[in-house]
């Protein structure tokens, strides 16, 4: 059973994700462009991701003023009830900037620092993921979500990203050429958390990816992990930017093997 501070938090989360995608979704400028880059030239950010943070951390304020909160544009708190939410208000910018469909809203909540919900949206497949501590993972208006079933790593569709940084990005070429053969194919969706979420969805058996920040991983990852799937980074490591793996039971393990041999966890 849900307690009752994470199910408040998981509908302030639901709602949130719900307003933010919808005004991404209905109101993406038919000009949209690049408002600024971060990390290198690729890296960009539209107004719309900046308008989906606003949103979002205006109507987490409103309900629970008091909350820590850190968000991928910059929103930053510190706050004094022990929650703090972890926020991307657009994963995976780049396809939003052409207009492809793989983007996402994601909200987490920590409590103390453990993640306890996490929800992803990924509104133009209409489709909403949730997931509480303990709880299980679900597909918002659907069923318990639940991982693949056991699939030995040379028949498994593994997906991956890669960082906007080239001198980061070439070395991630280099690991991704050793997986090549070793799986049935790969993936690059061009957002985190709709792999980890696809994960969780028996959509995909794995999803790996080096240089990932909080804001990425924090609901996706519960989300797959609540579903079945094991995460984590370097063998015996938790998920991190150093290095973040969801998989199938049956695949975490050769499949973090693997990407420890091929040193996807260094630049
Ligand atoms: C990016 C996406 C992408 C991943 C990058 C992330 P953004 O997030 O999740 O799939 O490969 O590492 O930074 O910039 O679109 O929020
Ligand atoms: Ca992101
Ligand atoms: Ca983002």
């Amino acid at each position: 059973m849900t307690d009752p501070l994470t199910a408040e938090l998981l509908g302030l989360a639901l709602e949130a994700a719900r307003q933010a995608g919808e005004l991404l979704r209905d109101g993406r400028p038919a000009d949209l462009g690049v408002a600024a880059t971060k990390s290198s030239p690729i890296d960009v950010v539209t107004e719309m991701d900046i308008a989906a943070e606003k949103l979002i951390t205006g109507f987490l304020a409103e309900h629970r003023p008091d909350d820590g909160l850190l968000g991928e544009e910059g929103a930053s708190r510190s706050g004094t009830t022990g929650v703090r939410w972890v926020v991307d208000p657009l994963d995976g910018t780049v396809n939003y900037l052409y207009g492809l469909p793989s983007w996402a809203v994601s909200i987490a909540a920590e409590y103390h620092g453990e993640t306890v919900t996490g929800v992803v949206a990924v509104p133009m497949r209409g489709e909403t993921y949730h997931a509480v501590r303990g709880g299980g993972a679900w597909l918002a208006g659907g069923g318990p979500l639940r991982c693949r079933a056991a699939a030995p790593l040379d028949q498994a569709l593994v997906a991956t990203g890669f960082n906007y940084v080239h001198a980061v990005r070439s070395h991630q070429a280099d690991v991704a050429q050793r997986l090549v053969p070793r799986v049935r194919d790969i993936r690059r969706s061009g957002s985190a958390a709709v792999d980890l979420c696809d994960v969780a969805a028996g959509r995909l058996d794995g999803y790996y990816e080096r240089g990932l920040h909080p804001w990425d991983l924090a609901a996706g990852e519960l989300i797959a992990r609540e579903a079945g799937a094991r995460t984590g980074g370097r063998p015996g490591e938790p998920a991190s930017g150093e290095l973040a793996v969801a998989a199938t039971p049956a695949v975490f393990g050769p499949l973090t093997q693997l990407l420890d041999e091929a040193g996807a966890w260094h630049d």
